[in-house]
């Protein structure tokens, strides 16, 4: 199986990252996995070009940036996509908002969606505020990625009371759902 790891928090270590790490720690063994760090890339908005519907078919995308150059082969690649991001001002980071804005370009016509349909995803959220605040904001990822882009979801992850990055304890019951999740797949 081929993993995506995707980080949308610049907390290489942080309270998202470490559960997504959990989940990678069994799959690792046999899997080919790749981990994006959203932060260290570097890739433009979406302008919603009407032009992109060509484009789409064989480039992809008018940009020439990390984006469609090292994240879309990996994305089309992938039989698992993990997604990452803590709450930030109610919504997910605008690096992963601008990340999921570019999946524009695997719209066809008609709505009709290209290559993502069928992937596997996981997604994971954390906020300051306690648990069910912000639960909206894995809502949200999950949302668009079943019901627009046909994606199936096989976990997702929402926890709380993390007032700063680094609090998550590597023994806390998350981290073991995270790694118990991980090894079963
Ligand atoms: C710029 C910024 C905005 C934030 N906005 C919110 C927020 O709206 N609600 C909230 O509960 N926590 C907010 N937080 C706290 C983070 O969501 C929380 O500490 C999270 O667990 C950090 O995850 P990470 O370690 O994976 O980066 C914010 C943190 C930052 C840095």
């Amino acid at each position: 199986m081929n993993i995506l790891a995707v980080y949308g928090s610049p907390n290489k270590h942080g309270n998202t990252a470490t559960v997504t790490d959990a989940i990678l720690t069994g799959l690792c063994k046999k899997n080919q996995v790749d981990r994006v760090y959203l932060y260290d890339k570097v890739f433009h908005d979406c302008l919603a070009c009407e032009e992109a519907k060509e484009f789409h078919k064989e480039k992809y995308c008018q940009f020439d940036d990390d984006f469609t150059r090292e994240l879309i082969p990996l994305i089309n690649t992938a039989d698992l996509i993990i997604i990452s991001s803590p709450v930030w001002f109610g919504q997910i980071t605008g690096t992963l908002k601008t990340f999921i804005d570019r999946w524009y370009t695997y719209i066809e016509d008609d709505f009709n969606i290209r290559i993502l349909p069928g992937k596997k995803f996981i997604t994971i959220t954390s906020s300051a505020a306690p648990d069910d605040v912000f639960k909206s904001v894995s809502d949200y990822l999950n949302y668009w990625l079943t019901t627009f882009f046909k994606m199936e979801q096989i976990g997702s992850f929402h926890f709380g009371s993390m007032y700063e990055s680094g609090l998550l304890k590597v023994d806390s019951q998350i981290v073991i759902d995270a790694t118990n999740l991980g090894n079963s797949l």
